[in-house]
């Protein structure tokens, strides 16, 4: 069995961030969620990956690398644009040959990993499994309509009006069939070859495709409202563990990680919270679901709730932050040079929420 992660894409949701970052790279609890979605492969003993990879190969073969870090290996597939999952699949043959393999969104954040599904896949004959979740507003994905038999008899992707409240979970197990699939289909109205037709094309022909409901949580990050959401599952399943400093003044709780070279002085942190390495609080108040990561410095600020990626500087802010996601290299500060007014450099596509 192969994995195939599809690392491609715009990311136009997650504007400005993904201007100048891949969306899979942005950190969920100080991890991106590219490396969430590899090690859940590694973890079900997979051990050769594609990934495919569009305008952004060059910052995701660099942090990524060749996957030894993992102990799997990595092949990277580019993809000229991002024409669609099943065309993704399509451009991958020569990389799968004639394996089974799994297919994982590299933007998907899932709860317990995939191990089992892998195990279930390998055992049983079905042509493909498909992964199904409730959510309430179905519209947004690939819908599933099942039969009495709880077999599938539909596929739809975001449909206006959808007959079912199972979306599609962006995880899927093949076995070769799918290529003929793939191959078989049409683009769809958004100009997009769709892995929900394939797979819908499969069911159509006789292929045996079976559904599995997934009872935990899972996330796709589209939004920053997703990411944060993201950020406060994984958070609360990270097991706690203190590497850097805490001066005796601070009040950290037990639900508080503090990564290797970190500092915390004079400063409340209240978990599930973490403090990436070497970034320094500074009379700060770090609240519950927040994600500092690498080389930042918070003084004076009160901040819960929100993402802050590396090298940010936050100081002297007059009011608490919350429900943020905050790119690289931000500053953001108190300035005391007249006139008293808000003073931006802010991207295209920014959202500020003033007081
Ligand atoms: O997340 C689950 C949903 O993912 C499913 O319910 C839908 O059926 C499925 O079509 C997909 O919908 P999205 O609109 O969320 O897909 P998105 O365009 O966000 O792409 C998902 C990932 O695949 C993302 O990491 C970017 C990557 N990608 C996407 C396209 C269209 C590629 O690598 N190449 C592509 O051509």
């Amino acid at each position: 069995m192969k994995g195939l992660v599809l690392s491609g894409g715009k990311g136009t949701r997650l504007y400005p961030i993904t201007y100048t970052r891949a969306k899979q790279l942005v950190p969920v609890a100080n991890k991106p969620v590219l490396f969430r979605v590899i090690e859940s492969i590694r973890d079900a003993d997979i051990e050769e990956i594609g990934i495919v990879v569009g305008n952004t190969a060059a910052e995701i073969q660099e942090v990524v690398g060749d996957g030894s870090r993992w102990g799997v290996r990595i092949t990277y597939i580019p993809q000229e644009a991002p024409l669609g999952l099943a065309h993704a699949v399509k451009i991958s043959q020569d990389f799968l040959g004639d394996n089974n393999f799994v297919m994982f969104l590299g933007d998907n954040v899932i709860q317990g990993g995939i191990s089992k599904l892998i195990r279930d896949f390998e055992t049983n004959a079905y042509n493909a499994q498909v992964v199904l979740k409730k959510v309430s507003e179905p519209q947004h994905y690939g819908v599933a309509e099942l039969d009495e038999h709880e077999r599938i008899r539909r596929l739809v992707e975001k449909p206006r009006q959808p007959q079912s409240d199972l979306a599609l979970v962006g995880i899927y197990m093949f076995d070769p069939n799918i290529f003929q699939a793939v191959q078989a289909i049409k683009p769809s109205w958004r100009g997009e070859l769709e892995i929900t037709d394939a797979i819908q094309w499969l069911v159509e022909n006789g292929f045996d495709v079976h559904p599995y409901v997934h009872k935990g949580w899972w996330i796709d990050t589209g939004k920053p409202i997703d990411m944060l959401e993201a950020n406060n599952r994984v958070l609360l399943e990270i097991v706690p563990n203190v590497a850097g400093y805490i001066d005796r003044d601070s009040d950290v709780d037990a639900r508080v990680t503090i990564e290797a070279g970190a500092e915390v002085i004079n400063s409340v942190v209240r978990g599930p919270t973490i403090i990436g390495s070497n970034s320094r609080l500074i009379n700060a108040y770090v609240g519950p679901f927040t994600s500092i990561y690498h080389d930042c410095l918070l003084e004076n600020v009160e901040i819960e709730h929100s993402i802050v990626m590396e090298q940010c500087t936050l100081k002297n802010i007059p009011n608490r932050i919350e429900d943020s996601l905050i790119g690289r290299n931000v500053e953001i500060s108190h300035s005391a040079i007249k006139p008293r007014a808000y003073k931006l450099t802010i991207g295209d596509n920014s959202q500020l929420g003033l007081l």
